[in-house]
């Protein structure tokens, strides 16, 4: 099947890590529709490792967890379908997931049917406890032809967490996403990390296969598995809501996957309404959905990136990751139209809204310049108008 756009939705891990049960998936499905998440266009529902029992039963089946999953997963998909939601589930191409329960090596049909007979939508598949003697490419191959002789439509969703080069394979092995980065944490140091190995890697992002930059952390405000106080080195690595705004605008504009992380039934507004915003998902999905290119670079960590939208906008993302200093705590970076296609002296230029604000910030020819502030990120929708 074609994704023909980012997948959006959520997922247990980095709230919830092995603490998962079937009151938090039911729950978390309601809310998804009742706070307006589904009709934003997050569909996906994951329940990410330790669902399953130790031990496979006596078929080689997988067996979910009696005591978190006490009426199976057929009833939790049922229960998803019913509310709108599609459901993912999670497996390994080794031994073992990463948290140590039994994974896929070997087992690749019998638990691609099993994961039909549950009616699964999208099955994410990850690289831990993998035999050095195997190819990760040909095992990642192999679920993806399983997958296939189900008959089910399921988003194959690779994770290696960067290892092995995913990037340069997985598309090709029938992956419709892939994790091009190691784990996230709900830490500034980590998402910028994250983003900044990835800026120049995503011109072939676009239908079919997605480099998925990992779960968003906005709203989890250092709580849970990912909580990220592992790397606080200082309290300014602890994410602030301005840096959940600029780890939102870049997932989106980049084209990544936009998997939430926080728990929803608990998030606070200002990061709900930030996860809402209608303006900034329209360019994570919009219809062309063509790959973002660098327009230019400053001093190594400031970047101007422009995306071409299906109605001839412009997407256009600033992004300035130089700290602050007491004498330089913006950069102004400039976005020259020649580069967004519209010469100068052609009579055209561009009328600009800032996406996240809404604020228009009108009429522009031959060029424009935004200012961006140390470690943050601006998101500018530009419109061609007759001048
Ligand atoms: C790996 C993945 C994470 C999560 C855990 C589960 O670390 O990269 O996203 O799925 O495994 O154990």
């Amino acid at each position: 099947m074609i994704l023909k756009k980012p997948p959006m939705g959520w997922n247990t891990w980095n709230t919830f890590g092995k603490n998962i049960d079937e009151k938090l998936i039911l729950e978390t499905a309601d809310t998804m529709v009742e706070m307006g998440y589904k009709d934003a266009g997050y569909e996906y529902l994951i329940i990410d490792d330790c669902w399953s029992e130790m031990k496979r039963d006596e078929n080689g089946r997988l067996v979910p967890d009696k005591k978190k999953f006490p009426h199976g997963m057929k009833y939790i998909a049922d229960y998803i379908h019913s509310k709108g939601l599609k459901f993912g589930m999670y497996s390994d191409a080794g031994f073992y997931t990463c948290a140590g329960y039994p994974a896929s090596f070997g087992h690749e049909i019998i638990d691609a049917q099993t994961f039909a007979e549950w009616e699964i939508d999208y099955l994410k598949y990850d690289y831990g406890f993998f035999p050095n003697s195997a190819k990760g490419d040909n095992a990642y191959l192999v679920m993806a032809q399983a997958l296939r002789m189900t008959g089910r439509d399921i988003i194959f969703a690779a994770c290696t967490a960067g290892v092995d080069n995913p990037g340069e394979w997985a598309r090709s092995r029938g992956c419709h996403t892939y994790r091009s980065t190691d784990d996230i944490r709900d830490a500034k140091s980590s998402y910028v990390e994250i983003l900044e190995s990835q800026l120049d890697r995503m011109e072939n992002n676009t239908f079919d296969c997605y480099n998925d930059m990992d779960m968003l952390t906005v709203g989890m405000n250092g709580i849970g598995n990912v909580s990220g106080k592992d790397r606080y080195r200082n309290a300014s690595d602890a994410m602030k809501y301005e840096d959940y705004e600029s780890q939102f605008l870049a997932w989106a504009f980049l084209g990544a996957p936009l998997i939430i992380g926080a728990d929803i039934r608990k998030i606070d507004e200002k990061c709900k309404k930030l996860l809402l915003n209608r303006d900034i998902i329209a360019i994570n999905q919009d219809a062309e959905n063509r790959p973002p290119f660098r327009i230019e670079k400053y001093y190594e960590r400031a970047h101007v990136f422009a995306r071409l939208l299906e109605n001839g906008d412009m997407a256009v993302l600033a992004l300035n990751f130089h700290p602050e200093t007491p004498t330089q705590k913006s950069l102004k970076l400039k976005i020259p139209f020649d580069d967004l296609g519209i010469r100068t002296g052609f009579g055209y230029g561009f009328e600009i809204t800032n996406v996240l604000t809404g604020e228009n910030l009108g009429i522009h020819e031959a060029g424009y310049g935004v200012a961006v502030k140390s470690e943050r990120a601006v998101l500018l929708r530009l419109k061609i108008v007759k001048c």
